[in-house]
């Protein structure tokens, strides 16, 4: 017995993270956003110095490290922290965007996250995004929405957001790049691999303003809960 929960995957730079927030608040739910704690192990292995692949010291690394994410009344609505460090801006930089997928596939990391999520989803009242959500970390979620675009329109999106950040060096093809090989290694991995579960309701969102998507998974929230 618990509150509905909504889970939201797709491809890198989908819209996913701004839209599973509006979603979020206009419920009134918690909002979790997973990529953020992927982020968070990538930029502590790439600070600690630790081979990418080397998968015993990353394991033995979190066993002495704490990932905590705290709600917050402002942008972005959660803040991330390794230990006492608060992470919430420099898991945003390109380099931690480049190495994330790498450390993503390692199952000794997988394992502690997913414990986690599902700890934050135990009483629903959650709309959660990722690439697993639907898949693997709630299987029973009620809605399961998978949001994709075109590569082109989501490396437009992705420029415009790292615009926003002031980082001007990446062109238009290099972040198509950039993202289809993200794209690859997270839906080719053997451990809970990017894909669309099988009762998730695709929404493709080429040309979609950010209310409209938001609108619309309201819309089939209202339907489906
Ligand atoms: O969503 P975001 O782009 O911040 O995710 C960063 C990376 O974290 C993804 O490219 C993927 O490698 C990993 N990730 C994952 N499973 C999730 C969420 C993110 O493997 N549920």
């Amino acid at each position: 017995d618990r509150e509905p929960i909504v889970a939201i995957d797709g491809p890198a730079g989908a819209g996913k993270s701004t839209v599973t927030r509006l979603v979020a608040e206009a419920l009134g739910f918690l909002y979790l956003d997973t990529g953020a704690m992927y982020r968070a192990i990538a930029w502590l292995v790439l600070e600690k110095k630790i081979a990418l692949d080397d998968e015993p010291a990353i394991a033995e690394c979190l066993e002495s490290t704490t990932l905590t994410l705290r709600r917050t009344n402002s942008t972005p609505p959660l803040q991330v922290s390794i230990d006492n460090t608060d992470v919430t801006q420099a898991i945003r930089t390109p380099q931690v965007t480049a190495n994330v997928s790498a450390v993503a596939k390692l199952s000794a990391v997988r394992q502690v996250l997913l414990k986690q999520q599902q700890q934050w989803g135990e009483k629903g009242g959650i709309v959660a995004e990722g690439r697993d959500i639907g898949t693997h970390v709630f299987p029973n979620a009620e809605l399961k929405i998978f949001l994709t675009a075109s590569a082109q329109e989501r490396a437009r999106r992705r420029l415009q957001d790292l615009a926003h950040q002031g980082e001007t060096q990446i062109d238009l093809e290099q972040m198509e790049k950039e993202i289809q090989h993200r794209d690859y290694i997270d839906s080719t991995r053997k451990i809970a691999p990017l894909c669309k579960a099988p009762d998730a309701i695709e929404l493709v969102t080429d040309g979609l303003s950010i209310e409209e998507v938001t609108q619309a998974i309201l819309k089939l929230y209202a339907r489906h809960c």
